[in-house]
């Protein structure tokens, strides 16, 4: 993307505040897939939390994309992201999986989706 003359700050769920998100033109949230034998497919625990305590209460239409790499098959596992983007008034731009081992697949598809902007 950097190619393409954006300017990428690349945060860990973990650490992610909302200031930093507010501050973006562009926000990507990016899990790998976990599956739990009682809840289904899901983002991580540390996505999950970031989703619910640092995506500021109203995102103002700002863009988002959200992505995830899997093992098997991703099922639901991005519709946590696309539940908390529409509560806060994002403009979900795709929501795109793709197996761990097509990471260049997933690479081209963002950019693909950055280039509609
Ligand atoms: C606890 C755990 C649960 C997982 N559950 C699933 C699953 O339900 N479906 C799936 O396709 N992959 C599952 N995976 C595989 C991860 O999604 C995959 O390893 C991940 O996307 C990251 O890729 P990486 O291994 O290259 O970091 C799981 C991995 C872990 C550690």
């Amino acid at each position: 993307m950097k190619s393409l003359n954006h300017d990428v700050i690349v945060k860990n769920a973990l650490t992610a505040k909302a200031e930093q998100v507010s501050d973006c033109d562009l926000l990507l949230v990016g899990t790998p897939v976990h599956g739990y034998i009682l809840f289904g497919q899901r983002p991580t625990k540390e996505v999950r939390e970031f989703l619910e305590q640092q995506l500021p209460q109203d995102l103002g239409e700002k863009p988002v994309i959200g992505f995830a790499t899997y093992l098997f098959f991703p099922a639901g596992a991005l519709n946590p992201v696309k539940k908390a983007v529409e509560a806060r008034n994002g403009k979900l731009l795709d929501l795109i999986a793709e197996r761990r081992t097509k990471k260049k697949a997933l690479m081209d598809k963002i950019i693909a989706c950055v280039d509609q902007i």
